[in-house]
């Protein structure tokens, strides 16, 4: 199969989900630019519409925004882009952070390790309970885990009209740095309402 085909087979599973996009809150990137000090030039190769992008250029860092889907979002750079199939980092990228797609988040750490160095990625808690996971969980390389106190709102699925629910999952930011050797830390941070309004659901 070429890679044409299967980049558009991709494609095609994914609309039928609705492109399994569930958008970051902005909180959530905020509470993760206080707990980690991210370099200048990053990518975001699952990039939405753009949370994270919108939030990591605010804070005046340059960001590489891809993605498989094409969002027609003014934040979006680049469309077309499957990150599992990229080869090398855009120029001068020195980190990737993403809230990467459910179904192939450990493929998308894996990869995303393999082409760089320091590795950022909005997942569920429930990430650190695996077996098959093992390489990259007990590898030394995973430094900080930031575990959120107060649960994040609900990431609905794009599209979702239904009741706006409350977050029955917990999230953490998992960061992974090649230049790390050792245990991983665990940290416990907050997200705050960024407008009045926006209440967090404290986590039980
Ligand atoms: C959970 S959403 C997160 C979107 C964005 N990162 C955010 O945090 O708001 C996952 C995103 O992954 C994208 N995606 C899925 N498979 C992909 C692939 N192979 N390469 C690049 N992007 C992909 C989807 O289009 C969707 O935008």
């Amino acid at each position: 199969m070429s890679a044409g085909l299967a980049i558009s087979d991709t494609k095609a599973a994914l609309a039928e989900r609705k492109n399994d996009l569930y958008e970051t809150p902005p909180e959530a990137v905020q509470a993760l630019l206080k707990a980690e000090n991210l370099p200048p030039v990053i990518w975001e190769p699952a990039c939405g519409p753009g949370s994270i992008v919108r939030v990591l250029r605010v804070s005046g860092r340059q960001v590489y925004a891809t993605d498989l889907v094409d969002y027609e979002s003014p934040d979006q750079d680049e469309h077309g882009w499957d990150f599992l199939s990229e080869r090398q980092l855009p120029i001068g990228v020195q980190a990737i952070v993403t809230n990467p797609p459910f179904k192939n988040a450990s493929e998308f750490v894996v990869h995303a390790l393999d082409l760089c160095p320091r590795v950022v990625m909005l997942l569920r808690l429930a990430f650190l309970e695996s077996t098959r996971r093992a390489p990259i969980l007990d590898g030394g390389h995973l430094a900080r885990v930031h575990v959120f106190r107060n649960r994040l709102p609900m990431m609905h699925r794009d599209g979702w009209e239904g009741p706006k629910v409350s977050n029955p999952t917990a999230f953490a930011w998992f960061v992974w740095d090649r230049g790390h050797c050792g245990a991983t830390e665990l940290r416990r941070i907050s997200w705050e309402p960024i407008f009045a309004g926006i209440q967090g659901q404290a986590a039980e």
